[in-house]
């Protein structure tokens, strides 16, 4: 009995044994993977790689909610397909079709309790019906003879999260690691003719315990498979540094070569050379540098046995080497050959390197020798339609509009983006911090659990590792960032000595555990924070990650951070949150979390971009191209402009400076502008880079004093309120003017709790508002308000409203402009007069929110016909002016999660203020607008303005 007894508890143990997947198991990382390498041909000329074969296109494809209904066969060669449905490969299953995207931030969107990804979560999560959807995908190659005579390797540039291979029904291999290549040496599967390519892919693995970035949660195939034909014996590696001595007058380039051979004979005088090219050769480098005197460097193995890798060495010393930088991104492009004893070349790759030296000296960091500053931004991976694939179009539209809104600097938050977005790079000049593919958010911003817990350890090093390898070749990457928002502890610092062990040239950054960073990261601060943080780290250089969270209308007091960063050589930078709002495009709108039905979620959280999905710059964007801009332009007070510098190694005269002297009513401006002398390849010469405005004479108000009545034929006026205007027998407003001091929150404001601290401003609108009629078709309006208490909280707009009718669509003003400003976001609009359509007074933002105002007008005309010079009402200030207007009102855009259910078009509503609350710029989860951009609802305050028709 007893032995029985004990046998089966050995059983039932073993059997436990094989439940535990790979997938929930955090020390299998992957099986028969091959090590991580370098990119080995330059992205942008992939088609001329006589190596790669392309497997992106139509793959056949299932979905199964959970693990336990997949077909398990379905890798089989008899089993049948035909009646599988399609997907495109590169992409994510859920935005073709298959189970349903997630938006969250924090949390994981599965009930932690690692590493299982599987335990029961609540009735009403997403996960609850889908516990761990699977994806499994059939392609077929055709092989020929000759090709199963090479080395055969399929290569996945990224799967979500982690995927088993088999081909002919034989397994291959697993991985997980889901923002990094996996590669499988597949030779001895194949065979000539037609092929099965058999994957599966877990939504969610242990992997993904690492993986709890904020963003969408999306799954799949995701970036290109390709097949590599590689000769037996075959360069599997290669990374290049050149980094230029104490005084740049010379930089050393060194190049380490590994060959391996995975044939079964052993291989004699392979040669490893190394060709400089001249700019003539054209590789399509923006700007390839001259080298023609060098002459190839090589170096002959006598032998290589099978199985066996080696690592040639080839170094040379370059004399007054030209320096990569983001201003100058000068490269020098070279090929790696490898040949065989005759001088045949059996393979051969093209890549670029760039000369640059990266420092912390003290507490500044530096390139070149220089303190850069580092004018950043934070960017996901999205794309509106294919979700986590970016096409190539898009990244270069991506880039060359940061280049154009002088941003110098990409964290790839959070993880390592395709291969193609750092040579873009490279070639058009961006810093870039690459970050490992590591957030463990869900156990709390600097957690122990994950950061102390050994188990997990390699699971770590393998994404600082799989980073390092693959883009170790980009000029561009200045610093290796371990991850957002992870652990602390044991496995960092392991992570840390792995980045520093595989690269002595570019620093190791972190946010969570500042003793494994060389810069201190402190976000989201308010400017006089950072200022004082920054004064009392003494021991490295500071940056923010992380600032300036552009959720909505945002981005306010954005010149106040330059100011504090450009006053302290300490601060190398800071890097906004962030670049594109990730929304999916779903029926017309762009969704966000929620829209899916996907819980839980975050809801709009993930909408915080300077562009929209389909990268249409936000207003928000202009500003921060002009807080950007190299050039700073001073007006001293003997009258001369001062152009203060802040690139380095870029002069003034590099540009084209010009100046116009306008003049609008009297008002005299001076509009200063740097442009491109010679075209880019991310702007055309003439492109404007700075700008900048000095009023040289001021506008002067009209002071109309007039004595005028208090009631005329056709005005109607009760108490405080202009309830009826008649001109010419047709009513002018659609809804009366009036007091009113409240305005739809931004999304900044929301979290400041906003609404509720200021609710009392929907109803109290205690002021004095005196017309007087000039003649029947203008008015004068005096608004005055004195507090009546003084613990009033801030108004959220001091003026009127009143609503037109709804052909009123053309406008034409005197103010600052065109795009959207605010008090705290006013410097990137100038004063002109502009004219547009209503609709484009409007921002539309994906998240409906308060939008379209413009600052300091002087006049405002809104006209029925298609040209602003119709029939029309005027505003003129009395003093600057604070008007937005829209074709729907504030209870419309207070009602809407989306742009598409704004009724739009019954009226038009015309708020004409002498202020209204600052956007905020610091956060959206509490911090509020800054108290110079508020309006004091303890103060007295009054303004007037006259209102006129005119034929
Ligand atoms: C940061 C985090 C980002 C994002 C942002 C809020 O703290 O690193 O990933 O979540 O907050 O939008
Ligand atoms: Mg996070």
């Amino acid at each position: 009995m007893k032995r029985i007894f004990v046998l089966l508890v050995s059983v039932l143990a073993i059997e436990a044994q094989a439940q535990v997947h790979d997938w929930e198991n955090p020390s299998v990382l992957g099986i028969n993977k091959l090590p991580y390498h370098a990119t080995l041909q330059l992205p942008s000329r992939e088609k001329e790689c006589k190596e790669i074969v392309s497997l992106d296109g139509e793959w056949l494809f299932h979905w199964s909610p959970k693990p336990e209904d997949r077909p398990v066969d379905f890798n089989l060669e008899d089993y049948d397909v035909s009646d599988w449905g399609k997907i495109t490969v590169p992409g994510n299953w859920q935005t073709q079709g298959y189970g349903t995207p997630i938006y969250i931030n924090i949390n994981y969107p599965f009930v932690k309790n690692r590493p299982s990804v599987t335990s029961e979560p609540p009735k009403e999560w997403t996960a609850y019906e889908n516990r761990n959807p699977v994806g499994q995908y059939v392609t077929f190659v055709e092989v020929t003879k000759e090709m199963l005579a090479k080395n055969l390797i399929l290569h996945f540039g990224g799967v979500h999260s982690a995927m088993y291979l088999w081909i002919n029904g034989q397994k291959v291999g697993y991985s997980q690691n889901s923002m990094s290549p996996a590669e499988f040496d597949v030779t001895k599967y194949l065979r000539a003719g037609r092929n099965k390519i058999a994957v599966e892919v877990y939504r969610w693995s242990d992997g993904s315990y690492l993986e709890d970035q904020d963003m969408w949660r999306l799954s799949g195939i995701f970036r290109p498979v390709q097949l590599w034909v590689r000769p037996l014996a075959h360069i599997s590696d290669y990374q290049v540094t050149a980094v230029p001595n104490d005084d740049y007058s010379q930089a050393e380039i060194e190049a380490k070569i590994s060959l391996c051979n995975v044939g079964k004979q052993a291989v004699k005088n392979l040669k490893a050379v190394l060709l400089f090219h001249s700019a003539s050769d054209s590789l399509g480098h923006s700007r390839t540098v001259r080298v023609s005197l060098l002459s190839p460097l090589q170096k002959t193995l006598p032998l290589l046995a099978p199985g066996d890798t080696t690592t040639v060495e080839l170094a040379c010393t370059i004399d007054k080497p030209l320096l990569w930088s983001a201003e100058k991104p000068n490269l020098y492009p070279f090929s790696i050959e490898l040949q065989d004893k005759k001088g045949n070349v059996i393979e051969h790759f093209d890549y670029h390197f760039g000369v640059k030296r990266v420092e912390v000296v003290g507490e500044v960091f530096k390139i070149n020798g220089q303190n850069v500053k580092l004018r950043g931004v934070n960017r996901h991976d999205h794309h509106p339609i294919t979700g986590r694939y970016v096409d190539d179009a898009t990244y270069e539209d991506d880039i060359r509009l940061m280049k154009q809104a002088n941003i110098n600097f990409l964290r790839t938050s959070h993880y390592p983006d395709r291969e193609y977005l750092y040579e873009l790079c490279d070639r058009w000049g961006i810093y870039v911090m690459d970050e490992a593919n590591h957030e463990t958010h869900g156990y709390g911003y600097a957690n122990r659990e994950m950061g102390e817990d050994l188990a997990w350890q390699k699971a770590h090093v393998d994404r600082a590792e799989s980073l390092v390898k693959r883009d170790f070749n980009h000029p561009s990457v200045i610093l290796w960032s371990l991850g957002n928002e992870g652990g602390v502890g044991p496995n960092i610092e392991a992570m840390y000595n792995k980045v520093k062990e595989l690269d002595s040239t570019r620093p190791p950054f972190y946010d969570s555990d500042r003793r494994y960073s060389a810069i201190w990261d402190d976000s989201y601060l308010y400017p006089e924070d950072l200022k004082k943080n920054a004064q009392e780290v003494k021991d490295k250089p500071f940056m923010m990650r992380e600032y300036a969270h552009a959720m909505g209308n945002s981005c306010g007091n954005l010149q106040e951070y330059w100011d504090v960063i450009y006053n302290d050589s300490s601060i190398c930078g800071a890097a906004i949150w962030d670049w594109v709002d990730q929304g999916l495009l779903k029926d017309g709108y762009y969704a966000y979390g929620g829209d899916f039905g996907d819980q839980p979620n975050d809801g709009p959280f993930n909408i915080n971009g300077l562009v929209a999905p389909d990268r249409k710059p936000h207003p928000h964007y202009y500003e921060v191209k002009y807080v950007y801009q190299p050039l700073q332009f001073v007006r001293e007070s003997n009258g001369n402009i001062r152009i203060v510098n802040h690139d380095c190694f870029t002069a003034p005269d590099e540009y084209d400076i010009t100046y116009d002297t306008l003049r609008y009513d009297g008002e005299v401006v001076l509009n200063i502008a740097a442009s491109l002398k010679e075209p880019k390849p991310w702007a055309p010469k003439g492109f404007v880079v700075a700008r900048e405005q000095f009023v040289l004479q001021p506008y002067v108000f009209p002071d109309v004093s007039v004595k005028g009545e208090v009631s005329a034929n056709g005005i109607t006026i009760d108490g405080n309120t202009l309830t009826s205007w008649i001109v010419d027998g047709k009513e002018v407003l659609q809804a009366p003017l009036e007091p009113y001091f409240w305005k739809p929150e931004n999304d900044n404001q929301h979290a400041a709790h906003f609404a509720e601290r200021t609710a009392m401003w929907k109803e109290v609108r205690d002021v004095t508002v005196k017309y007087t009629v000039i003649n029947d078709h203008s008015i004068r309006v005096d608004v005055d308000y004195q507090p009546s208490g003084n613990n009033r909280p801030v108004m959220p707009k001091f003026g009127m409203r009143m609503r037109l009718p709804a052909d009123y669509t053309q406008i034409r003003y005197y103010g600052r402009g065109p795009w959207e400003n605010y008090p705290d976001r006013k410097h990137s609009a100038f004063l002109g007069v502009y004219e547009m359509p209503l609709s484009d007074y409007e921002t539309e933002y994906i998240h409906p929110q308060d939008n379209g105002n413009r600052c300091d007008i002087r006049w405002f005309e809104i006209a029925t016909q298609t040209s602003a010079l119709g029939p029309r009402l005027c505003i003129t200030g009395l003093q600057p002016l604070c008007i937005r207007a829209w074709d729907y009102g504030e209870e419309d855009l207070e009602d809407a999660r989306h742009p598409n259910e704004i009724p739009h078009g019954r009226f038009v509503n015309l708020n004409i203020d002498l202020n209204v609350h600052g956007v905020g710029g610091a956060d959206t989860w509490g911090k509020r607008t800054l108290p110079q951009y508020t309006i004091d609802g303890n103060q007295p305050h009054s303004y007037s303005f006259i209102l006129s028709y005119q034929r």
